[in-house]
């Protein structure tokens, strides 16, 4: 594909997000995943993890109803005003006991866009944001309630196929998919967890 084309699609979820007054351009993805899926509903609870600037909260928002969200990011960039809407300022690897204990089986949804910071080196970048998944299904086994579903963004790396085969069994059914919207040279992915089972004790 070329350069001016690729351009000129990112420059179209540009524009359309600046239009739909969406923070980022990021929210259509969640939105092909959720077309796709359907995996938001009326009344949910759910966790949005590396939520700045906060498109994906902005979304969730609207097909939620009078449920709730939970968005926790490093950044502090995120202008939501919405009572449904509460922002942690933090760092997922650094989340407390506390937290975990207060939310057990809350969420009915995990969504996380969250990404490290790139360095180009793509064995260091998939390893990175393997870490992060990680973590995210770590804390999914305190926060998820039993039949809810993980959302969780990941760059594609040797040892990713590992972890989907160990994390399998935890779940009804786990897909990888990327959507149209991602960019076609970008190596991420998303990891679709769906309908936790009871017990999810694998150590991730
Ligand atoms: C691609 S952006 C998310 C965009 C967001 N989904 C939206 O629609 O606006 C990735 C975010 O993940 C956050 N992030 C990365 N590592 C994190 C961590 N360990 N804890 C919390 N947030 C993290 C970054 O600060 C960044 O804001």
């Amino acid at each position: 594909m070329g350069y001016t084309f690729l351009k000129k699609i990112q420059n179209h979820y540009f524009k359309k997000a600046k239009k739909e007054k969406y923070s980022a351009r990021s929210v259509y993805k969640l939105e092909e995943i959720n077309n796709k899926y359907q995996l938001i509903k009326n009344g949910f609870q759910v966790l949005d993890i590396g939520c700045a600037p906060g498109s994906w909260s902005q979304y969730l928002l609207k097909k939620i109803g009078n449920g709730k969200i939970v968005g926790i990011d490093i950044k502090k960039n995120v202008q939501i005003s919405d009572k449904r809407f509460t922002f942690i300022h933090g760092n997922i690897f650094h989340i407390d006991e506390k937290f975990l204990n207060s939310n057990k089986n809350t969420f009915d949804l995990i969504t996380s866009d969250a990404a490290p910071n790139t360095t180009g080196n793509k064995f260091v970048d998939s390893q990175n944001s393997l870490a992060i998944v990680k973590k995210v299904f770590r804390i999914a086994q305190s926060v998820l309630k039993i039949n809810g579903s993980i959302i969780a963004k990941v760059f594609q790396g040797e040892d990713l196929k590992a972890f989907i085969d160990g994390v399998r069994k935890d779940f009804l059914k786990i897909v990888l998919f990327k959507p149209k919207s991602s960019r076609k040279e970008s190596y991420e992915l998303f990891i679709i967890a769906i309908k936790r089972n009871e017990n999810i004790d694998t150590k991730y």
